[in-house]
């Protein structure tokens, strides 16, 4: 599996330097320098276990900095976005502009929230504006269960519905053993037309599960997104999906409409927040970076979502984090 990983990081990589040259994105022209030594570039049968970790070496390596991360596909990802659960097209439209005004980079969407329109004008308003460009900002919607027979469509309606010619990740919304993998090649499909760049999964909470996937398919998976917070923290699967180059990314990253004020006053939380002068919000949303999470703050809160964004100013200290990784009760707050 190990070389498998490795053809394809070669490919990846070598296609995704290519086209950085070309790139007028900011976050695409900060990309980490990757090492690609003359003998990792070779995608010959004979690839050794040390060429393997020289390319894997930089992929699913938080950048704190840039804000970013290198994934297995060759493409970098920023590490904090919006998210749009819940959201009406309207509220979608108002939330992913306010987020790219100030500063994100990053949405995520899905066909059955039903508002990728609402997402797609957001970016409209602030390409028009002059925020940002296409190239500058990621994309991420999800492929319901329902579509999994008929994929291609499902793709295209996406893309028709955000407004996009191609989108930057699409992941399936939940594991489905009696179609998913079909699914998946309709998304692997996709990524050799160009219409979608990185594809990958949610909902998977089982490594066995996972792996069923995943030895089914060609591309690995570059990313999964999974319930993840304090309270429910993901350490099994995300070491597991580590050996894939695949990053792990925390949907209710604040536990979610409704459970926010149980991880906003727990104890710990509050403390360190108070002692850094942020809220606990921040501190939870920093903790995910630091901890190599992905993170995508659901808001329709100009407020909030300004607020989201400012957690590139401080640092939790080591003590800090091994008290947030103590709070783990591997408790999910939803039922899905
Ligand atoms: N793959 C999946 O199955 C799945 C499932 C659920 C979610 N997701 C994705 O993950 C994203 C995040 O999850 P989520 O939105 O459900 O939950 P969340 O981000 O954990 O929490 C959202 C809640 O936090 C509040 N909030 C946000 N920033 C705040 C701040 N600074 N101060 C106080 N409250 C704040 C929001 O209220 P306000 O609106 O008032 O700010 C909202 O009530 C979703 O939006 C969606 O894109 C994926």
């Amino acid at each position: 599996m190990k070389k498998v990983f490795a053809l394809i990081c070669t490919f990846a990589l070598t296609f995704s330097l290519t086209a950085c040259e070309n790139s007028e994105s900011s976050y695409n022209s900060e990309n980490p320098v990757v090492s690609t030594s003359s003998e990792s570039s070779s995608t010959s049968e004979n690839s050794s276990e040390s060429e393997t970790s020289d390319i894997s070496e930089n992929v699913g390596e938080f950048d704190l900095e840039n804000g970013t991360v290198l994934l297995n596909s060759g493409y970098t990802m920023p590490i904090l976005g919006i998210g749009t659960f819940t959201l009406s097209n309207e509220e979608a439209e108002n939330s992913v502009y306010w987020a790219l005004r100030d500063g994100f980079r990053l949405i995520d969407t899905a066909r059955i929230y039903g508002n990728e329109e609402g997402v797609g004008r957001g970016i409209q308003r602030a390409i028009d504006e002059g925020i940002c460009t296409r190239e500058e900002i990621f994309v991420t919607t999800k492929m319901w269960t329902s579509d999994y027979s008929n994929g291609e469509n499902a793709i295209d309606a996406s893309l028709e519905r955000l407004g996009l010619d191609y989108i930057d990740l699409m992941i399936l919304h939940h594991s489905q053993p009696s179609n998913d993998v079909d699914a998946y090649k309709a998304m692997e499909q996709a990524v050799n037309d160009g219409k979608l760049r990185s594809i990958g999964l949610s909902n998977y909470y089982e490594p066995d599960d996972f792996d069923r996937l995943v030895s089914a398919v060609t591309i690995t998976p570059a990313l999964l997104q999974n319930e993840t917070h304090p309270y429910h923290q993901s350490a099994e699967v995300k070491s597991h999906i580590a050996q894939y180059g695949t990053v792990l990314e925390s949907w209710f990253p604040l536990g979610g409409r409704g459970n926010t004020q149980t991880l906003f006053n727990d104890e710990t939380i509050s403390k360190i927040a108070a002692d850094h002068g942020k809220s606990s919000a921040q501190v939870i949303i920093r903790w995910h970076l630091q901890a190599g999470n992905i993170a995508i703050p659901g808001s329709s809160n100009e407020a909030h979502i300004a607020e989201d964004h400012e957690v590139f100013d401080f640092e939790l200290s080591d003590e800090e984090m091994r008290q947030m990784t103590a709070l783990d009760k591997n408790e999910r707050f939803a039922d899905y």
